[in-house]
């Protein structure tokens, strides 16, 4: 049946595994300016948190409770979500790996921060490893770049969703010397244009991308899927 990624906008991804809604860091239309799917017209068997912050956690607790998505986060964001009043949460943490039914899932390390909104200890942010049966896909979470994504790169990755809106995380030239370390078949960029500070002109990126490395960098509209 394949794989599918499809993004909502900024950091917000449906993954599609044989048959299995797996939504990244759900921040839907109402919350995220460059969205425009309301969190109601979302299917998610499992949800994945790279981390705490609003623009990443903004509509988690609504799509569970409508889903009864189990929430795959870090030990804080998943004692967090309890609190809220939803139990089906399966906390991790950084280096921990997973068999999950869509595939294993391994959790990477990220530079960056993660307090919850209202101000909660958030734990440590991160990105996910998922071995899905035909797959290896990396999505970076929030991050700098580091020299470490080298060893992540060591799992041999097919599609790498990584942040280049600069500002917040990586800009577009540090997402482009990132993929010498992570070293992907496909590079789909992430967390830009959504609010004035991360506009960038990704298709210059992928251009030279395209042309400078061996990796396919490829642009999605909101609402646009890759398949593999
Ligand atoms: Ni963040
Ligand atoms: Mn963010």
């Amino acid at each position: 049946m394949g794989i599918k990624i499809t993004w909502h906008g900024h950091a917000t991804f449906s993954v599609e595994i044989d048959g299995i809604n797996v939504v990244v860091d759900p921040f839907f239309a109402g919350n995220n300016p460059s969205c425009v799917r309301p969190v109601d017209e979302v299917e998610a068997d499992f949800i994945l948190q790279t981390h705490a912050h609003g623009d990443h956690i903004g509509d988690t607790v609504e799509l569970a409770k409508a889903t009864g998505a189990q929430v795959i986060s870090n030990f804080e964001i998943a004692n967090w979500i309890n609190k809220h009043g939803y139990e089906n949460t399966w906390a991790m943490n950084t280096g921990g790996g997973y068999q999950f039914p869509f595939g294993r899932v391994k959790m990477t390390p990220a530079l960056h921060s993660s307090g919850l909104p209202d101000g909660t200890y958030g734990g440590d942010p991160g990105g996910y490893l998922i071995f899905a049966k035909d797959a290896t896909l990396y999505f970076a979470g929030d991050t700098a770049l580091f020299s470490d994504m080298a060893l992540i790169g060591n799992a041999g990755i097919d599609v790498a969703v990584i942040p280049t809106g600069d500002n917040f995380t990586m800009g577009p030239d540090d997402a482009f010397e990132s993929l010498a370390y992570l070293r992907p078949k496909v590079v789909i960029p992430c967390h830009y244009d959504t609010f004035p500070p991360i506009a960038q002109d990704m298709d210059d990126w992928a251009e030279r991308v395209n042309r400078e490395t061996g990796v396919t960098a490829v642009v999605l509209d909101v609402e646009e899927s890759f398949e593999l």
